[in-house]
């Protein structure tokens, strides 16, 4: 009988559709599994559905066994899991790239630019809190030079990674009137010309945008792209924003530059270590710091439920499915 684990529980009902294919275990921890619990309940499964939060290795492959399918990852991103020592082994790998995910991901993107440029948290906790600042004594009424912050319009936006979620993050600027400048492997000539985004040089991108925001996948190229050297091009005074991975980042350099005053704020959304966060960032009040939400909205969760489980139900019934992510696997795939 064919069997199917997956590692946590998502929201919706979609894993209920899992159960026309035969037997199916959910783990009922509120928490990732740790590597052992993995192989444990994942053994014997010919397909697993995996959280951003799961490791999938070639020896994790392994161990769940010779009949296992298709890896079907609940995420857009998919560094979690080997892809090549996937594809050594004819196990095919999905993920959930959709409209709502991008369109999450870029709301998501701009509510932390916002914020950042209007000081939206630290004034929060101004207002609620007082007493916080050890140099201000709370909220007193209108003052010339209260939470000054910045105007975007006119502004340099630099998209590091011009993807689907960078377009989309490109398309709301508009709106903003910023101008627009992005940097890719290839031009993307079509883009250029219907959002009025400019092709720029990595330099060229840094030393000109007031608000630099990563929207590449993490790969070996890209892990830690974001370091000192780089830090130390970045218009003096400008944001970082990453909702991208939090490994794009070379943490360490990201603080010193935050301290030496060469960015003047940062808005995370990922990091280097999760779930854990180097105390520096939590103690500086120019960062913005949110738990990995940015595809948290009803609708993204729910597509990326559905999509997480077609991509399953299509492998294992022979149909190639919509987002696989080693193409190459499909015609000589495990059977
Ligand atoms: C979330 O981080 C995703 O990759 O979907
Ligand atoms: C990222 O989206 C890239 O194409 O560089």
């Amino acid at each position: 009988m064919t069997k199917i684990f997956v590692t946590r529980k998502i929201p919706g009902d979609h894993i209920e559709k899992l159960k026309s294919l035969g037997e199916i275990s959910v783990s009922e921890e509120a928490r990732p599994l740790t590597p052992e619990e993995l192989l444990e309940k994942a053994k014997g499964a010919d397909g697993i559905l995996t959280l951003l939060t799961d490791k999938i290795d070639g020896d994790v492959m392994d161990a769940i066994g010779p009949q296992l399918k298709i890896i079907s990852n609940y995420a857009v991103g998919f560094d979690n899991i080997n892809v090549t020592e996937a594809s050594d082994r004819g196990i095919v790998v999905a993920n959930t790239p959709c409209d709502e995910v991008n369109e999450a991901v870029a709301e998501h993107t701009w509510a932390l630019i916002s914020a950042l440029s209007r000081r939206i948290v630290e004034s929060d906790e101004f207002v609620r809190q007082e007493g916080y600042f050890a140099d201000r004594g709370g909220y007193n009424g209108w003052e010339p030079d209260l939470f000054l912050g910045m105007n975007l319009i006119g502004k340099t936006l630099g998209i590091i990674g011009l993807g689907r979620i960078g377009i989309m993050v490109a398309k709301r600027a508009q709106g903003y009137s910023m101008n627009i400048v992005y940097n890719k492997h290839t031009r993307d000539v079509e883009c250029e010309e219907k959002l009025g985004v400019k092709f720029c040089t990595l330099d060229d991108l840094l030393s000109t945008s007031d608000v630099v925001t990563l929207h590449v996948p993490l790969n070996d190229e890209t892990r830690h792209m974001i370091n000192k050297d780089i830090l130390a091009k970045i218009k003096k005074g400008a944001f970082l924003v990453n909702t991208a991975r939090g490994s794009v980042v070379a943490e360490p350099d990201l603080i010193e530059a935050l301290k030496n005053g060469q960015l003047a704020g940062a808005a995370l959304d990922v990091f280097d270590n999760e779930p854990n966060i180097s105390p520096d960032l939590i103690a500086m009040p120019n960062v913005i710091l949110t738990p990995h939400i940015a595809s948290a909205t009803r609708e993204a969760r729910d597509k990326m439920g559905e999509l997480a489980m077609l991509a399953i139900i299509d492998t294992l019934s022979g149909k190639r499915p919509e987002n696989i992510v080693n193409t190459d696997v499909w015609e000589k795939r495990r059977k």
